[in-house]
């Protein structure tokens, strides 16, 4: 079966006309492959061409050079195939004078939908990214998390098979957050492919499937969240801290830190067994708060790639 989204060596030069007087290389050789049914995250600094990207595969913009192929054909801009995807654009502005299902109405009516078909997916619509309550007030009206789920169900009228998401969470509080979190886990697992283009990294985090790591128009990283966070030490919150206890710790190859009025973290080594380290503290006289597997986080990730290709940049333009 074909990738969902499939690119080679797909590059995006933007040319340097009157004002901006150079070219911009926006996107250098990608080659991306984004399976069906998982959620990709697609990541990067500000500038580093998530947004040239998307555009390029909606076939919004034409790439300079490379291919880019959805679901195996590369007859990306036909109607049928622009029919598979849905797309929510980074900060997008509906009508405020309309009511919210007037909204969807109006998009429907643009995607060639009418009548009862149209009514019955507006409904159905409404009802996956939770507006029932607030369908007929008008946008002006609504939070930005509402405005988030016009936006999405905009992008489901056509009940696509992909759905492309640009910035979906930025602006929201918490509780919204983890609401458009929830309905985009769903859709995933009613079968759908999402690619998330996001700054919130323990949103993608939360969600991804794999995600990727651009850094100036070229892919750094790609993999799955599990091949790419590498573990580390495991910690034990732990009380009971003496100086004594301390010492057989260190004796016992595990290290404390924070130690505040006797409670404080223990890093136990990769080498050392849970059974061993715990062992340890009860020997030490040790209570024990939590067990904590220590991975790195993906903003940790981000920012190890991220450093390590601005060095490499900047080393290669001081050689
Ligand atoms: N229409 C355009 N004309 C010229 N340069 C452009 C154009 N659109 C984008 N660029 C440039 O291309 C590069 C990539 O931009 P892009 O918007 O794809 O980045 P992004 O990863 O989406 O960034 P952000 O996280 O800020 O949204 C940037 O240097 C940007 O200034
Ligand atoms: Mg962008």
């Amino acid at each position: 079966m074909p990738e969902v989204i499939e690119t080679q060596q797909l590059t995006k030069t933007y040319e340097g006309g009157y004002f901006a007087r150079q070219d911009v290389h926006a996107l250098k050789s990608l080659d991306l492959a984004i399976h069906r049914g998982e959620i990709f995250g697609y990541l990067g600094p500000n500038g580093s061409g998530k947004t040239t990207t998307i555009k390029m595969i909606l076939g919004l913009i034409f790439p300079t050079s490379g291919t880019i192929r959805v679901m195996g054909r590369e007859d990306i801009a036909s109607a049928d195939v622009r029919r598979k995807i849905g797309y929510v654009p980074e900060g997008a502005y509906y009508p405020d004078f309309l009511r919210g299902e007037e909204v969807l109405r109006f998009y429907g009516q643009l995607y060639g939908l009418g009548g009862k078909d149209l009514e019955k997916r507006i409904d159905k619509v409404i009802d996956i990214v939770g507006l029932g309550h607030a369908r007929k007030r008008l946008v002006r009206g609504y939070s930005k998390g509402m405005r988030q789920r016009v936006g999405l169900g905009q992008a489901l009228l056509s009940d696509p098979d992909v759905l492309i998401l640009d910035e979906p969470t930025t602006g929201l509080d918490p509780l919204a957050r983890k609401e458009i979190r929830d309905i985009l886990a769903s859709l995933r697992d009613g079968g759908k492919t999402l690619m998330i283009s996001s700054h919130e990294l323990l949103e993608v985090e939360l969600i991804s499937n794999r995600v990727a790591i651009l850094y100036q128009g070229q892919l750094r990283t790609c993999g799955t969240i599990d091949e790419l966070l590498t573990d580390r030490d495991t910690t034990i919150e732990a009380s009971g801290l003496t100086p004594e206890a301390l010492e057989k710790m260190k004796q016992a190859g595990i290290s404390a830190e924070d130690v505040v009025n006797g409670r404080g973290l223990l890093r136990v080594p990769k080498t050392m067994s849970l059974y061993e380290a715990m062992d340890a503290c009860r020997q030490a006289g040790l209570a024990i708060g939590s067990v904590a597997p220590r991975r790195e986080t993906l903003e940790e990730l981000f920012v190890r790639i991220v450093g390590t290709a601005r060095r490499e940049e900047l080393a290669s333009a001081t050689a």
